[in-house]
């Protein structure tokens, strides 16, 4: 674990969708070689100042590089979209543990940007010769995130929207319950909103198929010492035993996809609470 920041160039941007942007940087590996599932404390010191966590979304070892692909939220990530290439961003990382590869047949389900850290563990799933599987899943077509990107992967993309304009007309969780009519999975990694994680969780498990699922907790430090993304039951904190957390580590956290905590540490109740 590298803690100091690395001032790097925006090398490149792609516009994935209306509100989600992938930004590449170079990355020397030798420095440290990141894993799919972990991420970046990325700090923009254009504006606001602020400093906050973006998955891996691409680790490119040929090119020695890496992406993040954010999606425009709020103050911090609005003022990542305005920053063209050529401007800088201060980067420190990588941070939490990652996704292992287990098994041949995987299945892989994103729900909005939830998509990042996927991706990068889909390519290496790829070309380790895997057969993948992709649920993408989006509240509406032009939202559904790298669909091309995996199709060009040789990836099986199952696509599902809440308004039926691309693909399969309901929510990740009914598409998956489809899709496990007929198949089976060694193992399947997920990350996306959590009550659609836990959608999926009480799925899997009634599949039999073991889970790893990405969270996402406010963070601060990033190195396990403020304690502001720690986890009930458990204390687990996210920054450092996960963000990737085994089915059996998710029946421990009692807190998944019922609450949150925010800044300020008080309890957000998820909506259907
Ligand atoms: C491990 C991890 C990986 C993430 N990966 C991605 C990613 O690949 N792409 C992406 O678009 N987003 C990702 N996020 C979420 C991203 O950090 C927030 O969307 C971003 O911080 C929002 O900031 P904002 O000022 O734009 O919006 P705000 O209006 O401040 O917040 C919008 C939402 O983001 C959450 N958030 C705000 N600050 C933080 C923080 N410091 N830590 C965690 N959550 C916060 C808030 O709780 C709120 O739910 C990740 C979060 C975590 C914890
Ligand atoms: S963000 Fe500080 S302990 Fe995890």
């Amino acid at each position: 674990m590298n803690n100091n920041y690395e001032i790097l160039k925006i090398k490149n941007i792609i516009i994935n969708t209306q509100t989600i942007k992938t930004f590449v940087f170079d990355w020397e590996m030798k420095r440290e070689i990141p894993k799919p599932g972990q991420f970046m404390m990325v700090w923009n010191f254009n504006g606001g100042g602020d400093e906050k966590p973006m998955s891996i979304s691409k680790i490119d070892l040929d090119n020695e590089e890496i992406s993040i692909t954010v999606k425009n939220v709020g103050e911090f990530t609005n003022n990542l979209h305005f920053l063209k290439i050529g401007d800088k961003l201060g980067i420190r990382g990588p941070y939490g543990n990652n996704f292992k590869l287990s098994g041949d047949n995987i299945l892989a389900i994103g729900g909005g940007v939830g998509m990042a850290p996927l991706k990068s563990f889909v390519e290496h799933a790829k070309l380790k010769n895997k057969s993948v599987d992709v649920v993408i899943a989006s509240i509406t077509q032009c939202e559904l995130l790298f669909e091309d990107d995996f199709k060009k992967l040789g990836v099986n993309v199952f696509t599902s929207t809440d308004d039926g304009s691309c693909g399969y007309k309901g929510f990740a969780t009914n598409r998956t319950i489809d899709l496990l009519k007929n198949k089976t999975y060694d193992m399947a990694i997920v990350c996306g909103p959590e009550i659609m994680m836990k959608g999926i969780f009480n799925i899997l498990e009634d599949n039999n198929i073991n889970g790893q699922y990405s969270m996402e907790r406010y963070m601060k430090c990033a190195i396990g010492i403020c304690g502001q993304c720690c986890v009930d039951n458990t204390g687990w904190r996210v920054c450092m035993e996960g963000p990737i957390f085994s089915s059996e580590e998710i029946k421990q956290i009692t807190e998944f996809g019922n609450y949150h905590r925010d800044g300020a540490g008080i309890k957000i109740l998820n909506n259907n609470f």
